[in-house]
């Protein structure tokens, strides 16, 4: 049996990981989840009756709680999502960035030092990097320059993580993934955030001119990418996971209102503040040292994400409770 430790498992990432590795029969899993408002334990109910599951709502800043799980079962691979993971909440307000993704991922590395544990993955951001021109690339070597509070709580965290691993020989490797996309994602980022203003009939807010460029990777490819380092990459690298499609917002946009069948109707809104550019990975290091590449393009992917959104519509109300409409109005209504 392999014993996996999951942070942040109630999220989108996260709850399409443990599908992944629960696909393994040798395989249990302990999910470790705040249940902020991103966190849902429905995306995971058909493991409710698992025995190979469990799920502690617990903030992984929390040390003694931590402890007390690691006490009562044996971990083996941690693998770390848990965190603040939105750029307009972290200009919005910066605190609980540097609470959860960095103070939370010191005291994780501290318990896994602790307990021994064989492999810690820390689960990063190609935002660490910053913005980069056309034709470049973000390479491992890449100098980090995160621009906003939420990039610069990820690189901190980066950073935490790579002082372990020299300090403490910490059995740690971080992945730096690009814009991910798919089932399960909270409606506050670009693509589900388009989907669900077209089934309500309601204007699609673009920043700035929609120039910008992202990188876009299907969930799943995300999923075997992490998996790829966990079973064949070195202790203390770096690994880049990329989606190999660059698009600007405005042009996916149009992508996904075609899939729909609609003319949408587009607010080109005020830009968002250091708006990064563009990102684009190069991702060879992990497809020569892993064997990986993404499968799933983005014609394919933006189909499967947009009928599942479609029909999961029970899904999507319930995630936008009162919260989600106070931070929409916070965000999108302010004069
Ligand atoms: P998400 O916001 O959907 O989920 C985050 C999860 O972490 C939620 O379930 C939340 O409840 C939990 N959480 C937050 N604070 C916590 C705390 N203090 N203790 C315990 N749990 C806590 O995020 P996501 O998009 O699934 O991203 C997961 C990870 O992947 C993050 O570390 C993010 O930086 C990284 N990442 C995301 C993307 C992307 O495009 N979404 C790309 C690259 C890397
Ligand atoms: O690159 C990886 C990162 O991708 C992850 O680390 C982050 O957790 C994740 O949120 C994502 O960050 P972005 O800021 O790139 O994603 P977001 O979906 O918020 O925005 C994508 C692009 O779309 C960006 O250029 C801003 C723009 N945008 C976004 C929203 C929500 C709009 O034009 N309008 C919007 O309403």
């Amino acid at each position: 049996m392999t014993n996996y430790l999951v942070t942040g498992g109630c999220g989108f990432i996260g709850s399409n990981f443990i599908k992944f590795i629960m696909g393994f029969s040798d395989t249990t899993v302990c999910n470790i989840d705040k249940l902020t408002y991103a966190g849902n334990p429905l995306n995971l109910l058909e493991f409710e009756n698992d025995e190979r599951y469990s799920f502690y709502r617990v903030d992984i800043c929390d040390k003694k709680k931590v402890e007390t799980i690691f006490k009562s079962r044996k971990i083996d691979i941690v693998v770390h999502f848990a965190a603040e993971s939105h750029v307009d909440r972290s200009i919005l307000s910066g605190i609980e960035f540097v609470k959860t993704n960095v103070e939370g991922t010191q005291s994780l590395i501290d318990v896994s030092r602790d307990y021994s544990v064989q492999q810690f993955i820390h689960v990063s951001t190609d935002e660490v990097y910053g913005s980069i021109k056309e034709p470049g690339k973000f390479t491992e070597k890449s100098e980090l320059h995160p621009n906003s509070p939420y990039a610069a709580s990820k690189a901190s965290s980066d950073l935490m993580v790579l002082a372990a691993i020299r300090t403490h020989d910490f059995p740690a490797k971080i992945t730096r993934c690009s814009n991910n996309y798919g089932p399960f994602q909270y409606p506050e980022k670009l693509i589900p955030l388009m989907v669900s203003n077209i089934l309500e009939g309601k204007s699609l807010p673009i920043y700035g001119t929609g120039a910008n460029i992202r990188d876009w990777i299907y969930v799943d490819d995300h999923c075997e990418g992490i998996y790829s380092v966990i079973t064949k990459g070195r202790a203390g690298e770096v690994y880049n996971i990329g989606g190999r499609s660059e698009i600007k917002n405005i042009d996916l946009v149009h992508k996904i209102a075609d899939e729909l069948g609609v003319v949408p109707t587009i607010d080109f809104v005020k830009d968002r503040l250091a708006h990064d550019e563009r990102y684009a990975i190069d991702f060879s290091k992990i497809s020569k040292e892993c064997d990986w590449h993404p499968n799933i393009g983005l014609e394919r992917g933006l189909k499967n994400t947009i009928s599942w959104y479609e029909n999961n519509t029970g899904w999507l109300d319930k995630v936008k409770s009162n919260e989600y409409i106070t931070y929409y109005k916070a965000q999108y209504e302010k004069s």
